[in-house]
C-alpha cells in the first residue's frame, strides 16, 4: 500500500508521489506567465501529494536562459505569491520551489530551440564557476569565483529562500545536481580549487553554509530539501559514497530530504536509461544516510511505481504525468489517495 499522509517537519504530504520539477523556459522578466498557470494546474490535478516548482534562479547571472523563472526581487515575490494562491485554491498540497544558480552552465540558448548552445552577442553574459573549466568544447570558460563571489551566492540563496517562504511556498529545494553551480562545487570534474571551497577534504563548505543560512531563517512548518548527485557516471566524477558523505554533512545543518539524481556535469556522460534507472542507487543511499530520500527517472508504469514505493520515502514523477495526467488515478493502489474529479466519473477507468 502506498504511504500517505507523510509528515516532514510539520508539512503534511497527501501521498508519497511528488511532481518532479520541470523547467519551462517560459518566464517573462523572471516571473511566471500564463503558460505556468496552465502547466502547473494540470500537474496539481494529477493527484500527486506535492509539487516542486521548476529550477528558479537566485540571481540574474544564475539563470540558464533569459526566460528562466527567478526569485530575487519584490516583483518576483508578488508574482510567485499570486501563483501559489491560485494553485493552492485548486488543491491545497505542499508546494516547494527549487532554487538554483547555473554557474558555468548559464547564458544558454533555450534548449527546446537550440540544445547545449551558449548565447552569443548582446543577450549573453559572462559566467563563473569554482574553476576556470568549461562544460563542453563549444562553451566559454567561466571565471574562477573569488571568495567574495562565493559569499555573495550564499547570501543570494538565503534571500531567495526568505522570499519563497514569504510567497507561501512550503519549502525550498536547493539544486545541487544537473551541472548547476552547486553541482560544479561538488564534482572533481569541475572543482579543482585548493582553498576551503575545494574538494581536498570533502567538507562541502558552500553547500553546508547555504543549508545553515536557510535553516537560520526557516519558519515553522517549512522544509529544506536538496537535489543531489548520486553518481556523475564518469571515471573521475562523484561516486555514491561522496553523495552519502555530503548528505551526512547537510543533515547536521538541517536538511529534511534529498532527491537523488545523477549525470549532467557535462552534456554527455555514461548514464544509462531504463524504467526506474535510479532506484537501486537511491535505495543504497537511503540505507546509508539519515535523510529522507526521493528519486526520479522513468518511473512510468504501475509495476515500477510499486517497486519504487517499497524502496524509497518519496517518488518523483515528471514526464509521465505530463503525458498521462491520470496515471495515478488509474493505479489501483493510488486510486483512493487521489481525488478523481466528479465531472470525470464516467470518463476515467
Ligand atoms: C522538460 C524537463 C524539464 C526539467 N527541468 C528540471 C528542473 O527544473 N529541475 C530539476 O531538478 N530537474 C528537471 N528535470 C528533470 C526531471 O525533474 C526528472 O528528474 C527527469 O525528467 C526524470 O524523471 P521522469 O522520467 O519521471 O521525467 C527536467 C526534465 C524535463 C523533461
Amino acid at each position: 500500500m502506498p504511504r500517505h499522509k507523510i509528515k516532514i517537519n510539520g508539512v503534511k504530504f497527501y501521498n508519497n508521489i511528488v511532481v518532479s520539477p520541470m523547467c519551462q523556459y517560459s518566464s517573462q522578466n523572471g516571473c511566471p506567465t500564463e503558460w505556468h498557470y496552465h502547466h502547473l494546474r494540470n500537474l496539481i490535478e494529477t493527484g500527486a501529494g506535492s509539487l516542486i516548482i521548476e529550477s528558479t534562479a537566485v540571481s540574474k547571472i544564475g539563470r540558464i536562459t533569459n526566460n528562466d523563472m527567478c526569485l530575487y526581487n519584490i516583483r518576483h515575490l508578488n508574482a510567485h505569491s499570486k501563483l501559489i494562491k491560485y494553485l493552492k485554491k485548486i488543491r491545497n498540497i505542499p508546494i516547494i520551489i527549487q532554487l538554483s544558480h547555473s554557474g558555468r552552465k548559464g547564458s544558454a540558448e533555450i534548449p527546446f530551440y537550440k540544445k547545449n548552445i551558449p548565447l552569443k552577442g548582446k543577450h549573453a553574459w559572462k559566467t563563473f564557476g569554482p574553476s576556470n573549466i568549461s562544460r563542453d568544447a563549444n562553451w566559454p570558460k567561466p571565471l574562477e569565483m573569488k571568495i567574495s563571489d562565493i559569499k555573495k551566492v550564499i547570501k543570494q540563496f538565503e534571500y531567495s529562500s526568505c522570499l519563497a517562504f514569504k510567497a507561501g511556498y512550503d519549502g525550498v529545494e536547493i539544486h545541487m545536481a544537473h551541472g548547476y553551480l552547486l553541482h560544479q562545487f561538488c564534482s572533481p570534474i569541475s572543482n579543482k580549487r585548493s582553498d576551503v571551497y575545494g574538494l581536498n577534504d570533502s567538507k562541502y563548505e558552500v553547500h553546508k553554509k547555504i543549508i545553515r543560512s536557510i535553516k537560520n531563517i526557516l519558519p515553522k512548518k517549512k522544509l529544506i530539501g536538496a537535489r543531489v548527485t548520486g553518481d556523475d557516471h564518469l571515471p573521475k566524477g562523484i561516486k555514491t559514497k561522496d553523495c552519502i558523505n555530503l548528505l551526512d554533512i547537510l543533515k547536521k545543518e538541517g536538511l529534511n530530504y534529498a532527491c537523488i539524481s545523477s549525470g549532467g556535469i557535462i552534456p554527455k556522460t555514461n548514464m544509462e536509461f531504463c524504467p526506474g534507472y535510479r532506484l537501486k542507487m537511491s535505495n543504497y543511499i537511503k540505507k546509508n544516510s539519515k535523510v529522507l530520500i526521493r528519486t526520479s527517472g522513468l518511473i512510468n508504469n504501475h509495476k515500477i511505481l510499486k517497486k519504487a514505493d517499497k524502496l524509497l520515502d518519496l517518488i518523483a514523477i515528471g514526464r509521465k504525468l505530463v503525458n498521462d495526467k491520470y496515471f495515478l488515478i488509474k493505479d489501483k493502489k493510488y486510486k483512493n489517495l487521489v481525488v478523481t474529479p466528479k465531472q470525470y466519473k464516467y470518463c476515467i477507468d
